[in-house]
């Protein structure tokens, strides 16, 4: 095949393929990037948008294929080359320098210099400040990074990849972690982007957004393209079934009226700063939703149950009337209360270690046997399991986490909480970077273990899943619960409207 790059094309790969060991994830993608457009690239976990994006921003070299960048053959052999001709890419995790600042992140890379070379700190500050200001994000310039909650970070990595002025502007899953408002910045800077003539690449799982912004839309799976079509030119049922290989059907859970027994109560939880006052019961079975705006102290709320959120924080939490909070994680689990974090990454996977571990780590003990040896054929059945129950993609059970792409090293998490049985099961953000069919299945899990008497704590900002999931929703404002909506009066609007005004409409 003769490779003609067309005028508008940018960027025109041709067959890549990249392996890692036995695992095809790429098998000959076609895929153009073209000046001034915004290209969604869609499918589920697993499917190689990832490593697409990286083999075009030269993380991966790719085991054989071609890129054109205008018209002319390139070969990256690292990401530096790549950045070296302004292909700037957010990756899909955060991969800021955690100990320093917001400043310093920003401008690494691209720091203001005096003519020797010398680094003009005040300089620096001031350029921070003005971008972070610009783009209305509210962190200060010496914040360090650490620090920050996942959404600031998101936003941080962001704008730090405006700021290197790129050609072609790879986003991988860059709201999945941001609120609405957040979210509308950043599609704005998006839209202005491409208007200045940059490509851009747009991965993400929330396809109201490609649907919003994209002009192109390509769909993979199993490491292949599947689709490529004009956005004008197809729809979002379309793109589902592409995606998945099958119709999606969207179900609401059905609502149990009346609620169980009371199973969890937390009575005037309070986080000196965060919250005030946080007084709920979650009953046997139910589920119950809770979410709020940027600064409603919603991000605190999981933590605070669980007997996570350090120091200060005062109030009780009881599991069948058993005091078991706060101040302490382990007798959390060990009461039988479960907490799926919303930070993947530094409080959940163990990148280094097996599925296997990762899976069975809280439950080692029921491995053990006489003499202290592990029953290793049961560990690796419960983690078969679960892998099939949640269709985790990756290679087997003994391959590490940090193989899997990240909505399976999500999966492997909400299965790592799942088989510890818990009574109480707080979620925080549990479907984050899941792809439409497999948000559907988890789904199902929940309403499965709801049905068998599990209470539910369903912390979350997806208005989507609230409405689908939630018996009631609990509103947070300003670091307190100031009502709930229940039963049929749970839907997106009435969510949004609360939430904005902390006021829950009659
Ligand atoms: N460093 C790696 N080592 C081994 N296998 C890998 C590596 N990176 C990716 N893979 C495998 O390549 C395949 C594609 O992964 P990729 O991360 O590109 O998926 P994705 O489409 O981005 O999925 P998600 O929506 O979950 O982020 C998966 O089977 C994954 O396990
Ligand atoms: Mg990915």
């Amino acid at each position: 095949m003769t490779l003609v790059s067309e005028p508008a094309a940018l960027l025109r790969c041709a067959g890549i393929v990249k392996n890692f060991a036995a695992v095809q994830a790429l098998r000959g993608v076609d895929f153009q990037i073209g000046r001034g457009r915004i290209h969604g690239l869609v499918g589920e976990n697993g499917a190689g948008k990832s490593t697409l994006a990286k083999v075009i921003a030269g993380v991966h070299p790719p085991d054989s294929g071609t890129m054109l960048l205008e018209g002319a053959a390139v070969r990256f052999a690292n990401a530096s080359q790549a950045l070296a001709r302004r292909i700037v890419t957010v990756h899909q995790d955060v991969n800021l320098v955690q100990t320093m600042t917001v400043a310093e992140n920003l401008l690494l890379n691209n720091e203001p210099t005096t003519g020797f070379g010398v680094l003009r700190k005040r300089a620096m500050r001031d350029t921070a400040m003005a971008l972070l200001r610009q783009y209305e994000i509210d962190v200060r310039p010496g914040d360090v990074v650490a620090s920050l909650p996942n959404d600031l970070k998101k936003m941080v990595q962001i704008i730090k990849a405006v700021h290197l002025a790129p050609k072609i502007l790879l986003l991988d899953e860059p709201t999945s972690s941001l609120t609405d408002s957040e979210v509308r910045v950043a599609l704005r800077v998006i839209r202005q982007l491409a208007a200045e003539g940059v490509g851009i690449v747009l991965i993400s799982h929330y396809l109201n957004e490609i649907f919003e912004v994209c002009d192109d839309i390509t769909v993979m799976r199993d490491g292949g393209v599947v689709a490529h079509r004009a956005v004008a030119d197809t729809s979002m049922a379309e793109v589902v079934t592409a995606m998945v290989g099958r119709h999606v059907e969207i179900k609401r859970r059905g609502r149990t009226a009346p609620a169980g027994a009371p199973l969890l109560q937390v009575e005037r939880l309070n986080v000196p700063g965060h919250l005030h006052d946080v007084s709920f019961t979650l009953h046997e079975g139910e589920v119950l939703g809770a979410t709020g705006l940027a600064g409603s102290g919603l991000a605190d709320l999981s933590r605070a149950v669980f007997g996570a959120a350090g120091a200060g924080v005062t109030g009780r939490v009881a599991l069948s009337g058993q005091t078991v909070s706060p101040g302490d994680p382990a007798r959390s689990l060990a009461a039988g209360i479960a907490l799926l974090t919303n930070d993947r990454l530094r409080e959940g996977i163990l990148p280094d270690f097996t599925l296997v571990e990762n899976i069975c780590l809280p439950v080692l003990s029921r491995f053990a046997g006489a003499g202290g040896m592990l029953d290793r054929d049961g560990m690796v059945k419960t983690a078969e399991r679960n892998m099939a129950r949640l269709h985790v993609h990756a290679p087997g059970p003994f391959a590490r986490a940090r193989q899997l792409s990240g909505g399976n090293q999500q999966k492997v998490l909400f299965a790592k909480w799942l088989e510890t049985h818990p009574k109480v099961f707080v979620m925080d953000e549990p479907t984050i970077g899941i792809d439409v069919g497999s948000k559907e299945e988890i789904r199902g899990i929940v309403d499965e273990i709801a049905a068998a008497g599990v209470g539910v704590l369903l912390v979350t900002t997806e208005l989507e899943e609230l409405v689908l999931l939630s018996d009631r929703v609990l509103i947070m404002f300003r670091g307190a619960i100031i009502g709930e909506l229940a039963g049929d009066a749970v839907g997106r609007e009435a969510i949004l409207h609360a939430s904005a005004s902390g006021k829950v409409a009659p």
